[in-house]
Protein backbone atom coordinates (compact mmCIF):
# COMPACT_ATOMS: atom_id res chain seq x y z
CA UNK A 1 0.00 0.00 0.00
CA UNK A 2 1.01 3.92 -0.79
CA UNK A 3 1.23 6.58 1.69
CA UNK A 4 -2.03 8.20 1.84
CA UNK A 5 -1.97 12.05 0.85
CA UNK A 6 -3.23 13.85 3.73
CA UNK A 7 -3.23 11.37 6.12
CA UNK A 8 -3.10 14.13 9.06
CA UNK A 9 -6.25 14.82 8.10
CA UNK A 10 -8.13 11.24 7.27
CA UNK A 11 -9.42 7.87 9.45
CA UNK A 12 -6.97 6.13 10.80
CA UNK A 13 -7.90 3.02 8.30
CA UNK A 14 -7.41 5.06 5.12
CA UNK A 15 -5.25 3.77 2.95
CA UNK A 16 -4.43 4.19 -1.20
CA UNK A 17 -5.11 0.51 -3.59
CA UNK A 18 -3.11 -0.31 -6.77
CA UNK A 19 -5.83 1.46 -8.45
CA UNK A 20 -4.67 4.37 -6.81
CA UNK A 21 -8.16 4.67 -5.04
CA UNK A 22 -8.35 5.61 -1.28
CA UNK A 23 -9.69 3.30 0.70
CA UNK A 24 -11.37 3.50 4.34
CA UNK A 25 -12.12 0.57 6.54
CA UNK A 26 -11.59 -1.20 3.59
CA UNK A 27 -13.48 0.35 1.13
CA UNK A 28 -12.58 1.43 -2.06
CA UNK A 29 -14.21 5.22 -2.04
CA UNK A 30 -14.80 4.58 -5.55
CA UNK A 31 -16.89 1.79 -5.36
CA UNK A 32 -18.81 3.19 -2.81
CA UNK A 33 -19.48 5.94 -5.05
CA UNK A 34 -20.94 3.33 -7.40
CA UNK A 35 -22.83 1.67 -5.11
CA UNK A 36 -24.09 4.36 -2.95
CA UNK A 37 -23.88 7.46 -5.17
CA UNK A 38 -22.81 11.08 -4.16
CA UNK A 39 -22.44 12.78 -2.17
CA UNK A 40 -22.22 10.21 0.49
CA UNK A 41 -20.85 10.25 4.17
CA UNK A 42 -18.59 8.44 4.87
CA UNK A 43 -18.04 6.74 8.60
CA UNK A 44 -14.88 4.51 9.39
CA UNK A 45 -16.11 2.82 12.22
CA UNK A 46 -12.04 2.70 13.48
CA UNK A 47 -11.90 6.10 13.52
CA UNK A 48 -15.17 6.56 16.04
CA UNK A 49 -13.77 4.03 18.41
CA UNK A 50 -10.06 4.82 18.32
CA UNK A 51 -11.63 8.68 19.55
CA UNK A 52 -13.89 7.65 21.68
CA UNK A 53 -11.03 5.10 23.70
CA UNK A 54 -9.04 7.97 23.45
CA UNK A 55 -11.14 9.78 25.30
CA UNK A 56 -12.13 7.30 27.84
CA UNK A 57 -8.76 6.31 28.84
CA UNK A 58 -7.21 9.93 28.74
CA UNK A 59 -10.12 10.89 31.38
CA UNK A 60 -10.93 7.74 33.20
CA UNK A 61 -7.03 7.27 33.93
CA UNK A 62 -6.16 10.34 35.38
CA UNK A 63 -9.99 10.66 37.12
CA UNK A 64 -11.38 7.37 37.33
CA UNK A 65 -14.71 8.58 38.39
CA UNK A 66 -15.13 10.39 34.82
CA UNK A 67 -18.14 9.72 32.22
CA UNK A 68 -18.10 10.73 28.76
CA UNK A 69 -21.06 11.82 26.94
CA UNK A 70 -20.71 12.30 23.32
CA UNK A 71 -22.62 15.39 21.93
CA UNK A 72 -25.28 14.54 19.90
CA UNK A 73 -25.81 17.82 17.65
CA UNK A 74 -22.15 16.71 16.14
CA UNK A 75 -24.28 13.91 14.10
CA UNK A 76 -26.47 11.28 15.32
CA UNK A 77 -29.09 8.71 14.16
CA UNK A 78 -30.09 5.14 15.43
CA UNK A 79 -26.83 3.26 14.30
CA UNK A 80 -24.38 5.56 15.21
CA UNK A 81 -25.78 5.92 18.92
CA UNK A 82 -25.93 2.25 19.05
CA UNK A 83 -21.88 1.68 18.15
CA UNK A 84 -21.11 4.71 20.73
CA UNK A 85 -23.60 3.39 23.14
CA UNK A 86 -21.62 0.28 22.72
CA UNK A 87 -18.28 2.36 23.49
CA UNK A 88 -19.29 2.99 27.07
CA UNK A 89 -20.26 6.59 26.20
CA UNK A 90 -23.05 8.34 27.33
CA UNK A 91 -24.91 11.59 25.02
CA UNK A 92 -25.65 14.70 25.46
CA UNK A 93 -28.60 16.14 23.65
CA UNK A 94 -30.45 19.40 22.67
CA UNK A 95 -33.63 18.13 21.91
CA UNK A 96 -36.44 16.29 21.79
CA UNK A 97 -35.65 14.56 18.44
CA UNK A 98 -32.32 14.05 19.57
CA UNK A 99 -34.16 11.95 22.75
CA UNK A 100 -36.10 10.50 20.58
CA UNK A 101 -33.50 8.82 18.16
CA UNK A 102 -31.60 7.96 21.65
CA UNK A 103 -34.95 6.40 22.85
CA UNK A 104 -35.13 4.32 19.34
CA UNK A 105 -31.42 3.42 19.64
CA UNK A 106 -32.29 1.63 23.24
CA UNK A 107 -29.67 4.04 24.89
CA UNK A 108 -30.47 4.11 28.96
CA UNK A 109 -31.79 6.99 29.90
CA UNK A 110 -29.45 7.81 32.42
CA UNK A 111 -26.58 8.04 30.48
CA UNK A 112 -28.29 11.24 28.67
CA UNK A 113 -28.01 14.80 29.64
CA UNK A 114 -30.11 17.38 28.45
CA UNK A 115 -29.09 21.11 27.24
CA UNK A 116 -30.38 23.86 25.83
CA UNK A 117 -31.21 27.41 26.03
CA UNK A 118 -35.10 27.07 25.65
CA UNK A 119 -36.47 23.78 25.77
CA UNK A 120 -39.16 23.23 25.13
CA UNK A 121 -42.51 22.21 27.34
CA UNK A 122 -42.89 19.26 25.63
CA UNK A 123 -39.43 18.09 25.49
CA UNK A 124 -38.92 18.38 29.07
CA UNK A 125 -41.99 16.61 29.86
CA UNK A 126 -40.78 13.26 27.55
CA UNK A 127 -37.19 13.86 29.39
CA UNK A 128 -38.12 13.53 32.79
CA UNK A 129 -41.13 10.78 31.56
CA UNK A 130 -38.10 9.11 30.32
CA UNK A 131 -36.13 9.25 33.49
CA UNK A 132 -33.41 11.02 31.65
CA UNK A 133 -29.90 11.18 33.40
CA UNK A 134 -29.90 15.03 33.94
CA UNK A 135 -31.20 18.33 32.60
CA UNK A 136 -28.97 21.14 32.43
CA UNK A 137 -31.03 23.92 33.35
CA UNK A 138 -30.07 26.75 31.47
CA UNK A 139 -32.95 29.82 32.42
CA UNK A 140 -34.82 30.56 35.61
CA UNK A 141 -38.01 29.95 32.98
CA UNK A 142 -36.52 26.32 32.66
CA UNK A 143 -35.91 25.92 36.25
CA UNK A 144 -39.50 27.12 37.31
CA UNK A 145 -41.17 25.27 34.39
CA UNK A 146 -38.95 21.89 35.19
CA UNK A 147 -39.77 22.02 38.66
CA UNK A 148 -43.58 22.07 38.03
CA UNK A 149 -43.99 19.36 35.45
CA UNK A 150 -41.31 17.29 37.36
CA UNK A 151 -44.14 17.64 40.41
CA UNK A 152 -46.64 16.91 37.93
CA UNK A 153 -45.04 13.60 36.51
CA UNK A 154 -44.22 12.50 40.92
CA UNK A 155 -40.71 12.86 40.17
CA UNK A 156 -37.41 14.83 41.83
CA UNK A 157 -35.83 15.32 38.50
CA UNK A 158 -31.64 15.40 38.99
CA UNK A 159 -30.30 18.74 37.61
CA UNK A 160 -27.18 20.60 36.68
CA UNK A 161 -27.33 24.60 36.37
CA UNK A 162 -25.40 25.50 33.58
CA UNK A 163 -23.41 28.53 34.04
CA UNK A 164 -21.63 31.07 32.18
CA UNK A 165 -17.85 31.77 33.45
CA UNK A 166 -17.03 34.79 31.77
CA UNK A 167 -14.11 33.39 29.81
CA UNK A 168 -13.22 33.93 25.98
CA UNK A 169 -11.67 30.87 24.35
CA UNK A 170 -10.49 32.52 20.96
CA UNK A 171 -12.95 30.62 18.69
CA UNK A 172 -15.49 32.03 16.34
CA UNK A 173 -17.92 34.17 17.28
CA UNK A 174 -20.70 32.38 16.15
CA UNK A 175 -19.31 29.08 18.46
CA UNK A 176 -18.40 30.77 21.51
CA UNK A 177 -20.77 30.83 24.22
CA UNK A 178 -19.52 31.08 27.96
CA UNK A 179 -19.04 34.46 28.08
CA UNK A 180 -21.44 37.10 29.58
CA UNK A 181 -22.84 38.38 26.44
CA UNK A 182 -23.89 34.93 25.29
CA UNK A 183 -27.56 33.48 25.45
CA UNK A 184 -26.29 30.56 27.50
CA UNK A 185 -26.05 29.57 30.83
CA UNK A 186 -26.35 31.71 34.20
CA UNK A 187 -23.60 34.29 34.50
CA UNK A 188 -21.47 33.92 37.57
CA UNK A 189 -20.46 37.59 36.70
CA UNK A 190 -24.11 39.31 37.30
CA UNK A 191 -24.92 37.36 40.75
CA UNK A 192 -27.37 35.27 38.24
CA UNK A 193 -25.95 32.23 38.61
CA UNK A 194 -26.01 32.30 42.63
CA UNK A 195 -29.78 33.12 42.57
CA UNK A 196 -30.22 30.04 40.11
CA UNK A 197 -28.36 27.73 42.88
CA UNK A 198 -30.14 29.26 45.12
CA UNK A 199 -33.57 28.60 43.51
CA UNK A 200 -32.20 24.93 42.30
CA UNK A 201 -31.77 23.90 46.01
CA UNK A 202 -35.29 25.31 47.10
CA UNK A 203 -37.47 23.90 44.86
CA UNK A 204 -39.19 20.80 45.63
CA UNK A 205 -39.07 18.58 42.75
CA UNK A 206 -35.65 19.38 41.57
CA UNK A 207 -32.49 17.52 43.10
CA UNK A 208 -29.41 19.47 42.06
CA UNK A 209 -26.06 17.21 41.58
CA UNK A 210 -23.67 20.19 40.24
CA UNK A 211 -23.23 22.85 37.59
CA UNK A 212 -21.87 22.31 33.72
CA UNK A 213 -20.53 25.52 31.77
CA UNK A 214 -19.53 24.99 28.48
CA UNK A 215 -16.90 27.41 26.61
CA UNK A 216 -17.59 27.10 22.69
CA UNK A 217 -16.11 25.17 19.77
CA UNK A 218 -13.32 24.13 18.54
CA UNK A 219 -10.68 25.85 21.54
CA UNK A 220 -7.28 24.84 20.15
CA UNK A 221 -6.06 26.49 23.82
CA UNK A 222 -5.71 24.29 26.90
CA UNK A 223 -5.49 27.93 29.04
CA UNK A 224 -9.05 28.74 28.77
CA UNK A 225 -9.85 25.39 30.23
CA UNK A 226 -7.87 25.54 33.08
CA UNK A 227 -8.92 29.27 33.90
CA UNK A 228 -12.83 28.26 33.54
CA UNK A 229 -12.76 25.26 35.70
CA UNK A 230 -10.78 27.04 38.13
CA UNK A 231 -13.27 29.46 38.33
CA UNK A 232 -15.69 27.47 38.61
CA UNK A 233 -14.82 25.78 41.32
CA UNK A 234 -14.25 28.59 43.18
CA UNK A 235 -17.55 29.64 42.55
CA UNK A 236 -18.55 26.47 43.28
CA UNK A 237 -17.04 26.57 47.28
CA UNK A 238 -18.35 29.66 47.55
CA UNK A 239 -21.79 28.05 46.98
CA UNK A 240 -21.22 25.43 49.58
CA UNK A 241 -22.71 28.34 52.31
CA UNK A 242 -26.04 27.75 50.51
CA UNK A 243 -25.95 24.13 50.67
CA UNK A 244 -24.72 22.88 47.28
CA UNK A 245 -23.32 19.40 47.58
CA UNK A 246 -21.32 19.44 43.81
CA UNK A 247 -21.43 15.74 42.87
CA UNK A 248 -21.17 16.41 39.10
CA UNK A 249 -18.99 18.89 37.16
CA UNK A 250 -19.03 19.11 33.89
CA UNK A 251 -17.01 21.30 31.94
CA UNK A 252 -18.60 21.03 28.42
CA UNK A 253 -17.16 20.15 25.25
CA UNK A 254 -15.48 21.78 22.53
CA UNK A 255 -11.69 19.69 21.61
CA UNK A 256 -10.20 20.54 18.73
CA UNK A 257 -9.98 18.60 15.60
CA UNK A 258 -7.45 19.09 12.40
CA UNK A 259 -9.64 20.04 9.20
CA UNK A 260 -6.15 20.91 7.80
CA UNK A 261 -2.62 20.20 7.83
CA UNK A 262 -1.97 23.45 9.40
CA UNK A 263 -4.02 22.92 11.94
CA UNK A 264 -2.57 21.31 15.72
CA UNK A 265 -5.37 20.45 18.18
CA UNK A 266 -3.88 19.17 21.04
CA UNK A 267 -4.82 15.29 22.06
CA UNK A 268 -7.26 14.18 24.39
CA UNK A 269 -4.83 13.30 27.15
CA UNK A 270 -3.74 17.22 27.03
CA UNK A 271 -7.10 18.23 27.66
CA UNK A 272 -7.57 16.06 30.22
CA UNK A 273 -4.26 16.97 31.43
CA UNK A 274 -5.26 20.28 32.18
CA UNK A 275 -8.78 19.59 33.05
CA UNK A 276 -8.33 16.90 35.76
CA UNK A 277 -5.22 18.56 37.34
CA UNK A 278 -7.49 22.14 37.65
CA UNK A 279 -10.27 20.15 39.06
CA UNK A 280 -8.14 18.38 41.56
CA UNK A 281 -6.31 21.74 42.55
CA UNK A 282 -9.21 23.36 43.29
CA UNK A 283 -10.88 20.65 45.02
CA UNK A 284 -7.92 20.05 47.09
CA UNK A 285 -7.48 24.02 47.36
CA UNK A 286 -11.59 24.26 48.97
CA UNK A 287 -11.72 21.05 50.67
CA UNK A 288 -14.25 20.09 48.59
CA UNK A 289 -14.73 16.19 47.56
CA UNK A 290 -13.67 15.42 44.04
CA UNK A 291 -16.90 15.55 42.11
CA UNK A 292 -17.78 12.81 38.93
CA UNK A 293 -16.27 14.28 36.53
CA UNK A 294 -18.22 14.54 32.87
CA UNK A 295 -17.24 15.67 29.70
CA UNK A 296 -18.61 16.44 25.98
CA UNK A 297 -16.59 15.59 23.40
CA UNK A 298 -18.92 15.93 19.92
CA UNK A 299 -16.67 17.21 17.03
CA UNK A 300 -13.93 15.58 18.38
CA UNK A 301 -15.38 11.60 18.30
CA UNK A 302 -17.00 11.89 14.81
CA UNK A 303 -15.34 15.17 13.16
CA UNK A 304 -12.15 13.13 12.75
CA UNK A 305 -13.94 9.96 11.40
CA UNK A 306 -15.99 11.06 8.56
CA UNK A 307 -14.98 11.87 5.01
CA UNK A 308 -17.53 13.44 2.31
CA UNK A 309 -16.71 11.94 -1.30
CA UNK A 310 -18.85 14.00 -4.49
CA UNK A 311 -18.61 13.76 -8.20
CA UNK A 312 -16.85 16.37 -10.35
CA UNK A 313 -19.64 17.80 -12.79
CA UNK A 314 -18.73 21.00 -14.79
CA UNK A 315 -15.57 22.67 -14.50
CA UNK A 316 -15.40 26.95 -15.28
CA UNK A 317 -12.22 28.32 -15.81
CA UNK A 318 -12.28 32.14 -15.53
CA UNK A 319 -8.77 33.08 -17.07
CA UNK A 320 -6.76 34.86 -14.84
CA UNK A 321 -9.02 34.74 -11.82
CA UNK A 322 -9.98 31.02 -10.95
CA UNK A 323 -10.89 27.53 -11.63
CA UNK A 324 -14.47 26.82 -10.08
CA UNK A 325 -14.98 22.60 -10.02
CA UNK A 326 -18.25 22.39 -8.98
CA UNK A 327 -19.48 18.95 -7.21
CA UNK A 328 -23.06 17.22 -6.72
CA UNK A 329 -23.13 18.35 -2.98
CA UNK A 330 -22.18 21.54 -1.13
CA UNK A 331 -23.99 24.02 1.70
CA UNK A 332 -26.88 21.66 1.52
CA UNK A 333 -24.99 18.91 3.21
CA UNK A 334 -22.09 20.99 4.84
CA UNK A 335 -23.06 24.37 5.91
CA UNK A 336 -19.77 25.14 8.01
CA UNK A 337 -17.85 26.78 4.81
CA UNK A 338 -20.78 28.98 4.23
CA UNK A 339 -21.72 29.69 7.42
CA UNK A 340 -18.28 30.06 9.72
CA UNK A 341 -15.58 30.48 6.53
CA UNK A 342 -14.38 26.51 8.14
CA UNK A 343 -11.29 25.22 5.54
CA UNK A 344 -11.40 21.88 4.84
CA UNK A 345 -8.76 20.20 2.17
CA UNK A 346 -9.82 18.29 -0.73
CA UNK A 347 -7.88 15.03 -2.47
CA UNK A 348 -9.08 13.33 -5.71
CA UNK A 349 -10.28 9.86 -4.54
CA UNK A 350 -9.64 7.98 -7.64
CA UNK A 351 -6.02 9.60 -8.20
CA UNK A 352 -4.82 9.10 -4.58
CA UNK A 353 -1.21 9.62 -4.86
CA UNK A 354 -1.04 12.15 -8.18
CA UNK A 355 0.72 15.04 -6.90
CA UNK A 356 -2.03 17.98 -7.07
CA UNK A 357 -1.21 20.20 -10.14
CA UNK A 358 -3.82 22.65 -9.80
CA UNK A 359 -4.99 24.90 -7.60
CA UNK A 360 -9.00 25.16 -7.58
CA UNK A 361 -12.13 26.36 -6.00
CA UNK A 362 -14.20 23.08 -5.08
CA UNK A 363 -17.95 25.17 -5.52
CA UNK A 364 -21.46 23.71 -4.54
CA UNK A 365 -24.33 23.02 -7.08
CA UNK A 366 -26.93 25.33 -4.83
CA UNK A 367 -28.06 28.57 -5.60
CA UNK A 368 -25.45 30.79 -4.33
CA UNK A 369 -22.14 32.30 -4.56
CA UNK A 370 -21.34 31.88 -1.21
CA UNK A 371 -21.94 27.48 -1.73
CA UNK A 372 -18.26 26.64 -1.69
CA UNK A 373 -16.50 23.64 -0.01
CA UNK A 374 -13.43 24.48 -0.30
CA UNK A 375 -11.14 27.76 -1.35
CA UNK A 376 -7.89 27.81 -3.19
CA UNK A 377 -7.87 23.75 -2.94
CA UNK A 378 -4.93 21.94 -4.27
CA UNK A 379 -5.55 18.84 -5.95
CA UNK A 380 -4.82 16.27 -8.81
CA UNK A 381 -6.55 17.55 -11.56
CA UNK A 382 -10.05 16.43 -12.31
CA UNK A 383 -12.38 16.12 -15.27
CA UNK A 384 -16.32 15.41 -14.84
CA UNK A 385 -16.50 11.96 -12.75
CA UNK A 386 -13.68 12.16 -10.91
CA UNK A 387 -14.39 11.74 -6.91
CA UNK A 388 -13.55 14.33 -4.92
CA UNK A 389 -13.14 13.77 -0.92
CA UNK A 390 -13.16 16.38 1.75
CA UNK A 391 -11.74 14.83 5.25
CA UNK A 392 -12.80 15.40 8.88
CA UNK A 393 -16.51 16.18 7.16
CA UNK A 394 -18.08 13.76 10.27
CA UNK A 395 -18.91 16.09 12.54
CA UNK A 396 -21.77 19.30 12.07
CA UNK A 397 -22.39 18.74 8.48
CA UNK A 398 -24.95 16.29 8.23
CA UNK A 399 -26.45 17.32 11.67
CA UNK A 400 -26.62 20.77 10.04
CA UNK A 401 -27.56 19.38 6.44
CA UNK A 402 -30.88 20.99 4.89
CA UNK A 403 -32.89 20.56 1.68
CA UNK A 404 -32.28 23.87 -0.08
CA UNK A 405 -33.18 24.08 -3.42
CA UNK A 406 -35.13 20.64 -3.01
CA UNK A 407 -31.45 18.77 -2.88
CA UNK A 408 -32.22 15.51 -1.09
CA UNK A 409 -29.62 14.44 1.78
CA UNK A 410 -27.01 12.73 1.34
CA UNK A 411 -26.47 8.90 2.07
CA UNK A 412 -24.60 8.07 5.12
CA UNK A 413 -22.72 4.72 5.29
CA UNK A 414 -20.36 3.05 8.31
CA UNK A 415 -17.34 1.18 7.11
CA UNK A 416 -15.15 -1.25 8.55
CA UNK A 417 -13.44 -4.49 7.79
CA UNK A 418 -14.23 -3.91 3.54
CA UNK A 419 -18.04 -3.96 4.30
CA UNK A 420 -20.15 -0.66 4.31
CA UNK A 421 -23.44 -0.72 6.31
CA UNK A 422 -25.87 1.97 5.04
CA UNK A 423 -26.89 3.65 8.48
CA UNK A 424 -28.67 6.47 6.59
CA UNK A 425 -30.37 6.30 3.21
CA UNK A 426 -30.77 9.07 0.65
CA UNK A 427 -33.49 11.21 1.09
CA UNK A 428 -35.75 11.10 -1.87
CA UNK A 429 -37.87 13.41 -4.22
CA UNK A 430 -40.58 11.63 -2.65
CA UNK A 431 -39.46 12.01 0.86
CA UNK A 432 -39.01 16.06 0.21
CA UNK A 433 -42.80 15.91 -0.57
CA UNK A 434 -43.87 13.95 2.77
CA UNK A 435 -45.25 16.34 4.75
CA UNK A 436 -46.78 18.78 1.84
CA UNK A 437 -50.36 18.36 2.40
CA UNK A 438 -51.58 18.15 -1.46
C1 LIG B 1 -23.20 22.09 26.05
C2 LIG B 1 -22.37 21.57 24.96
N1 LIG B 1 -21.65 20.46 25.17
C3 LIG B 1 -20.88 19.93 24.20
C4 LIG B 1 -20.81 20.49 22.95
C5 LIG B 1 -19.98 19.82 21.90
O1 LIG B 1 -18.98 20.59 21.40
P1 LIG B 1 -17.92 19.93 20.45
O2 LIG B 1 -18.64 19.22 19.37
O3 LIG B 1 -17.10 21.01 19.92
O4 LIG B 1 -17.10 18.99 21.28
C6 LIG B 1 -21.54 21.66 22.68
C7 LIG B 1 -21.47 22.29 21.35
O5 LIG B 1 -22.11 23.23 21.01
C8 LIG B 1 -22.35 22.21 23.71
O6 LIG B 1 -23.07 23.30 23.50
Amino acid sequence: MTTVPKAKVFPVSTEVNDLDHLVIGGCDLVDLAAEFGTPLYIYDEATLKAQASAFRTAFQSRHPNSKVLYASKAFINVGLARMLSAQGLGFDIVSGGELAVLRAAGVPAADVYFHGNNKTPLELRDAVDWGIGQVVVDSFYELDLLNKLSGEAGRKQTVLIRVSPSIDPHTHLLTTTGVLDSKFGFPIETGQAKEAIELALAAEHLDLKGIHFHLGSPIFELEPYEEAVTRVLTFASEMRELGLDMQEFSPGGGYAIAYTEADEPPPPSAYAEVIVKALKDGCAKYHMPEPRLIIEPGRSITGPAGVAIYTVGAIKHVPGVRTFVSVDGGMGDNIRPALYGSEYVAVTADRATVEPDVTVTIAGKYCESGDVLVHDAQIAAVTAGNIIAIPASGAYAPSMASTYNANGRPAIVMVADGKATLIRRRETYADLMAQDVI
